[in-house]
């Protein structure tokens, strides 16, 4: 154990984890590219994009930039009765590439909290617009949108979050399939808020795929009947799925959109939550109940608004959303090549943009799964660093990874692959 672990076993506490089982952390010492670098000499390829945020790779000398000019210039100011170049920007350029109708920008911290916001807007909306009673959402099975309440609430409780499940507000959860989502919503009457998702691909829930047929089809049942659309594509967006947002792929437009991760090119916390102007509107009452009442100290953070200013910059420069698919697709062709003859070993394997993802047959299985720690260790040994959910392997690199990685990824997510049929 290095010293750095043995520091950080005494006083740390880190998210989403077993302490008791995982006791061999990496200790990172540095990043650069699509490459980590652990403290025992070591290098790793980062295959999963740091938690799905980092997207044109590791300290991108751009966003170094932009980052140290804003902190020279403003560092910090709150966004209540103050604004700034940066964030006015941003909101610009967001209201710009975001599929048509969204407006206006809020700006958080994170995914969550991005999420909450979205909730909120559109909660305290139907309480302005006298309908106070449309409080239930509909989710999807198996969603997951984050870790605070409102969103532990439209999130699927199974398997993260059974402990809080009392406390959960009322949701009601349907698979991608049209005809369970109209009856949802007839069921629901005027009881429905909305309904929220993650477009295309539902991270968490195992890199789950649904079609844009899906997307297109609840997006025309929900303006049938005047309900709102979040699309939570704090995970989707910024190129994920081959083009800026996951909507945006589909052709639809939702009435609320959540961003985080890649928004700052995943250097940063920084969250967006974009609303159309008839939900804005319903804030503009003279009242002071009538305001939204969420911010956070740090909303509109203006460093953060620079980087990512220059991260959708280099966006539009390289386009980023082309390079992650062609990745996306250089991983999934030369992973069957490995595989050859035990294709076999891999069960519906799936591709969208960048992010391509099988299941591996284990033994145990669930996200629970304790073969997940040797999966990750058997990536390791192959100089990758994944990070499996339940049997589920996946890969998702920044936008700088050449086709040497590509073919390591695939090697990596191979062997994992055999060593679901071993166990
Ligand atoms: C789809 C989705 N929504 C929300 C979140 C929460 O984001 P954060 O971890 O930044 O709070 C995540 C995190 O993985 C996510 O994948």
């Amino acid at each position: 154990m290095s010293d750095l672990q043995d520091r950080d076993r005494r006083h740390s506490w880190h998210p989403y984890t077993r302490h008791g089982v995982e006791t061999s952390l990496l200790g990172v010492v540095g990043a650069e590219g699509n490459r980590l670098k652990l403290d025992d000499g070591r290098e790793v390829i980062d295959g999963i994009s740091s938690w799905w945020a980092t997207l044109h790779g590791h300290g991108h000398p751009a966003l170094v930039e932009a980052m140290t000019r804003q902190a020279q210039e403003l560092d910090h100011v709150l966004f209540a009765g103050c604004t700034h170049e940066p964030a006015v920007r941003l909101a610009e350029e967001l209201t710009k590439e975001a599929p048509e109708g969204l407006t206006r920008a809020f700006f958080s911290d994170d995914g969550s909290t991005a999420i909450e916001v979205g909730l909120k807007m559109v909660l305290q909306s139907w309480v302005q617009r006298d309908e106070p009673e449309r409080r239930v959402f509909i989710a999807l099975e198996g969603g997951y949108h984050g870790d605070t309440f409102g969103a532990m609430s439209v999130g699927d409780p199974e398997p993260f979050f059974v402990a809080f499940q009392p406390l959960l507000f009322e949701v009601r959860r349907v698979g991608p399939d049209l005809d369970a989502f109209t009856a949802a919503l007839e069921e629901l009457g005027e009881r429905c808020a909305g309904f929220i998702l993650e477009p295309l691909i539902q991270g968490a829930a195992g890199m789950k795929m649904h079609s844009v047929e899906f997307l297109r089809g609840a997006r025309e049942a929900l303006s049938a009947r005047g309900l709102p659309l979040i699309a939570d594509e704090v995970m989707t967006g910024f190129g994920r799925t081959g083009e800026l947002f996951a909507t945006r792929k589909a052709g639809v437009s939702p009435d609320v959109l959540c961003l985080a991760k890649g928004l700052t090119g995943g250097m940063l916390p920084l969250a967006a939550t974009l609303a159309t102007e008839e939900l804005f509107n319903c804030f503009l009452s003279e009242d002071k109940s009538g305001a939204l009442f969420h911010g956070h100290t740090f909303t509109a953070h203006p460093i953060g608004c620079a980087v990512a200013l220059a991260s959708l910059e280099l966006n539009r420069a390289e386009d980023t959303p082309a390079k992650l698919d062609a990745i996306g697709a250089r991983i999934e062709a030369a992973l069957l090549d490995e595989l050859g003859g035990e294709v076999g070993l891999v069960h519906d394997l799936r591709r969208t943009g960048g992010v391509v993802a099988f299941e591996s047959k284990s033994s145990e299985t669930g996200y629970f799964s304790l073969d997940t720690l040797a999966l990750r260790e058997e990536a390791l040994a192959h100089g990758v660093l994944l990070r499996p959910l339940g049997e589920t392997v996946y890969a998702l690199p920044p936008a700088c990874t050449n086709e040497e990685d590509c073919l390591r990824i695939a090697k990596a997510m191979a062997a994992l692959a055999r060593l679901g049929r071993v166990s």
